[in-house]
């Protein structure tokens, strides 16, 4: 494959980057007063406005021609069709299936995925109503309170998120908790509090073989069974979900309390399969399923609309302007709604997992910047915090403030005075103020000279700052699920056009395995000589450490 920098485009885009670095939004703004509804896209209950980004129709026009000259309609088309566009696994990525928005029939490998999803979906709802109504009961006959997902990464960080965000619709009729760090202290403290005999445990792993994930499932089973006096509680406080059920059941797991899920899920776009169990519990299944809703209702945006008025094509295209072309090294994503609070950290997974790699489809070393680094937290608290960097750094960190218009929990003026501060804030990121501002405003002020001349370089703000805004109607379960599928979509398009493989990631197998055979090491009194003399320092360190 040759290099992305041979297309007309891409070059087309190396010179406007040139130019466009040189110009100021205010310029831009003063110049066209349409530039609002030139550049905003209006869904049912979300509005995206990107006109806070250093661009104009011209930049536009040209990555919509990069996207076409990508083959980008086509790779969506091969996605929503099922070919194996996760070359170097050799899957099929199709969780937009898991909320309905393949063809059916859609065969896999001579499955029915449709037929699968709704199976699955079916024993979930199931379960879920059981658990929920006080049916399935524990192993002394007394009902479930509390769930403790067991998982990581994809089979936590997703579900997590989610519960959270829509706390405010749960009846809390159970309480659910998430265990993901192997790190002993989590586990403790979240099973402190709570009685054996009314614990459920989800141990949810795609492949099961997770060693975070195994390693707690084993501390709960030996809780669970040390409680019991008895291996058949196992039984009734353990399910799976699983693409390898076979491993579930060799750790006693019941082959009945087994979900299924599948290769063609990445873990980082699974929270809409049985990995969503969780969810469906905290919440009731009605809410899982407005959540698939509200997903799809976003694959019907991303597949039909014109790439112009596309969000997610929009939103990746802009992500390629700013890193690529304009040279930003990060990128925040700033939520002001705190139901939203682990979406940073669940869109890390997402976006750094998928993209942060330095080879083409075919192997070939990529010369130019990719995905951007993702940081960032609720924008309320980041403002009291790196918004300082924000404004006045020598790095330009192009930000997403997502909002909404109504808050889930209108407490007096709380809501008003939070967007006030998020519609201030991408105002003050885009104009800035300049000196001769900074110098009138401080001699209004009946500052001296000699003051105005040693603090107005300080208060210069240059402005010209990148931002999205997001507005969401508020946050329920079919915004929500909206909202995720259009940063997964966006992401799939950042791949498409950084000429990357988005759903493989080899990158973390590397730690996984060094970490396994010290480990072992670990276990015994000698440290292996084929280590770099720090590891082996490190490790004989710890190890003294460990003795005393
Ligand atoms: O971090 C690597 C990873 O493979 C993620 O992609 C995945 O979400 C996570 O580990 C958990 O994997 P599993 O669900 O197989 O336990």
């Amino acid at each position: 494959m040759t290099s992305r920098q041979h297309l007309a485009s891409w070059k087309h885009l190396k010179q406007l980057a040139v130019l466009n670095k040189n110009k100021h939004m205010n310029d831009l703004f003063a110049a066209d007063d349409q530039r609002f509804s030139k550049f905003s896209i209006k869904l049912p209950s979300m509005l995206l406005d990107y006109s806070k980004n250093l661009i104009d129709q011209e930049v536009i026009d040209t990555l919509i021609t990069l996207a076409n000259q990508c083959e980008l309609p086509q790779w969506r088309d091969s996605m929503f069709n099922g070919e194996k566009i996760n070359k170097t696994e050799q899957r099929a990525v199709l969780h937009s299936a898991l909320r309905g928005s393949v063809k059916t029939p859609l065969i896999v490998e001579g499955i029915d995925v449709g037929e699968q999803v709704q199976q699955q979906l079916n024993k979930m709802e199931i379960f879920v109503n059981k658990v929920r109504q006080g049916q399935w009961l524990g192993y002394s006959g007394k009902r479930i309170t509390d769930v403790v997902n067991i998982g990581v990464g994809g089979s936590n960080l997703g579900p997590q998120m989610v519960t959270e965000a829509l706390q405010n619709y749960s009846d809390d009729s159970i309480n659910v908790h998430y265990v993901s760090n192997v790190d002993g202290t989590q586990i403790a403290n979240v099973l402190k509090p709570l009685d054996p005999q009314k614990v459920l445990f989800i141990v949810s792993s795609k492949t099961f073989t997770t060693t975070e994930t195994i390693t707690n499932a084993r501390t709960a089973i030996n809780w669970l069974t040390s409680a019991s006096f008895d291996d058949k509680a196992i039984a009734k406080h353990f399910v799976a979900v699983t693409a390898k059920p076979e491993n579930a059941t060799k750790m006693g797991i019941d082959s009945d309390n087994i979900f299924t899920m599948w290769d063609w899920v990445g873990g980082r776009f699974s929270l809409w399969s049985t990995i969503g169990l969780a969810i469906a519990i905290s919440l009731g299944f009605d809410q899982f399923k407005a959540l698939l809703s509200g997903a799809k209702a976003m694959d019907e945006h991303f597949k039909n609309a014109p790439l112009d008025k596309n969000m997610p094509v929009i939103m990746a295209l802009l992500s390629v302007w700013n890193t690529t072309f304009l040279g930003a090294k990060s990128q925040a994503i700033l939520p002001y709604d705190q139901t939203l609070h682990m979406l940073t950290a669940y869109l890390q997974q997402a976006e750094m997992e998928s993209n942060g790699k330095s080879v083409t489809w075919h192997g070939d070393t990529i010369d130019y910047a990719t995905v951007p680094t993702i940081w960032g937290q609720l924008g309320i608290d980041g403002q009291h915090a790196f918004y300082q960097y924000l404004h006045q750094s020598n790095n330009i960190v192009p930000a997403d403030f997502i909002g909404s218009v109504q808050s889930v929990t209108p407490v007096k003026d709380h809501h008003q005075t939070l967007m006030a501060n998020f519609f201030a804030q991408t105002q003050a990121l885009m104009t800035g103020v300049n000196e001769e501002q900074v110098r009138e405003d401080l001699k209004a002020k009946g500052r001296t000279e000699e003051y105005i001349n040693m603090v107005a370089p300080h208060k210069v703000h240059k402005g010209n700052r990148p931002t999205n805004t997001l507005l969401l109607d508020r946050i329920d379960a079919s915004t929500l699920g909206q909202l995720i599928a259009l940063y997964e979509h966006k992401i799939f398009v950042q791949g498409i056009i950084l000429g990357i493989c988005s759903f493989d990631q080899w990158g973390v197998e590397l730690g996984k395995g060094l970490a396994h055979k010290i480990n072992l090491e670990l276990d015994t009194d000698s440290i292996s000589a084929n280590h770099d003399c720090s590891t082996t320092n490190l490790l004989r360190y710890f190890k003294n450490i460990e003795k005393k």
